[in-house]
């Protein structure tokens, strides 16, 4: 049986999950609800998919919301679906506030239904190539850059784009986080546009982010620095290096000696593992339908949504103690 599935909030990245969801054989789109007419019509014409005048009149016709609206809205509509006992797709950050998030995670609990966020970088093959190498970094330097658009900016470039590389960060790095320093500027809105934080874990790892809406270039690149190894990804190229101490299976990496200071020869490996050509959102949608239909965990839980939030939070507050940006 396919997942009927109904769509909540069709803008920009709304109708990228119309496209997706109609090559997903084990699901059915049965239609979808957005306030904006005018954004309304262009969807039934380009989609010949049916409107719903209300969220009410969707969740009864579906098994699973897929919820993408602007974030302040997510948490009413995730209430609204788990509330009817509907499985839930919602795009990242979970919610807007942390009270939110817990509300919704108590929810799920009690309805029993299958949640899961829209982190999508993990899906990103440049990702899925890194995460086939062991990685125990312990320094961590990212930058998410973006040229500034009016879309996203309800919630902090914090909640709107270093989310991705918080959720990516707490999926690789397995310990608790010891100390929060953040500087942010709200440039062109009212909540930072543009921030550098570093978080120290109970491990001894620093992860040093930056985040900026108010770039003129695009960039989304993660370099993890380890014992044995530097592993950097390049989300936006999806493009994965890796230099390492060289050893026997290592085949394809370009390869040059070096001594060490103790008078030791070594040879470093230059590996560009290569990358499966993939769909991110594709894979997220495909990967909720099959954990809703085995009954199986969901890849980015609620739980990994809300401690995402959690730690962009008191990013936030630390911003706001510095009262140099509104959080
Ligand atoms: N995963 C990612 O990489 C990624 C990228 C972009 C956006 N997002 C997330 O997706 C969400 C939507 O972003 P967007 O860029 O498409 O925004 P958008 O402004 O282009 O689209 C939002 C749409 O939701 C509609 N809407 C408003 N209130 C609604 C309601 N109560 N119910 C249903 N629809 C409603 C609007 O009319 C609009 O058409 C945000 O939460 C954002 O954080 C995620």
């Amino acid at each position: 049986m396919k997942l009927k599935v109904g769509v909540f909030g069709t803008g920009h990245l709304g109708k990228f999950h119309l496209n997706n969801w109609k090559e997903i054989p084990d699901a059915e789109l049965i239609g979808f609800y957005d306030p904006d007419d005018k954004i309304a019509k262009e969807v039934e014409h380009l989609y010949k998919l049916k409107r719903f005048s209300t969220p009410e009149a969707l969740i009864e016709k579906v098994d699973a919301a897929d919820i993408v609206a602007p974030t302040n809205h997510h948490f009413a509509l995730c209430e609204l679906a788990i509330r009817k006992g509907k499985h839930v797709f919602v795009e990242k950050p979970l919610a807007n506030t942390l009270e939110e998030g817990r509300k919704l995670i108590a929810m799920i609990r009690e309805a029993n239904v299958k949640v899961q966020v829209g982190h999508v970088e993990r899906f990103n093959p440049a990702f899925i190539a890194a995460k086939n190498f062991t990685l125990n970094p312990m320094f961590i330097e990212v930058h998410r850059l973006a040229q500034f658009n009016p879309r996203g900016t309800e919630v902090s470039v914090i909640l709107d784009l270093m989310i991705h590389d918080l959720d990516i960060i707490l999926s690789i790095v397995k310990s608790d986080v010891k100390h929060i320093s953040a500087s942010g500027v709200g440039v062109l809105t009212d909540t930072p546009d543009i921030a550098n934080v570093r978080i120290e874990f109970n491990n001894g790892c620093v992860a040093n982010l930056t985040a900026s809406r108010i770039s003129m270039k695009k960039m989304r690149k993660m370099r993890l620095f380890q014992k044995d190894a530097y592993v950097g990804i390049d989300f936006l190229e999806k493009k994965t290096e890796i230099i390492k101490m060289k050893e026997d299976s290592d085949k394809d990496s370009f390869s040059f000696d070096i001594d060490t200071p103790k008078g030791e020869k070594k040879t470093i490996a230059i590996a560009n593992p290569k990358i499966q050509d993939a769909n991110a959102i594709k894979e997220e949608l495909i990967a909720f339908v099959n954990a809703v239909k085995n009954n199986k965990p969901v890849a980015v839980s609620e739980i990994d949504g809300y401690l995402a939030m959690e730690v962009a939070h008191k990013i936030l507050a630390k911003i706001e103690n510095t009262g140099i940006a509104g959080a």
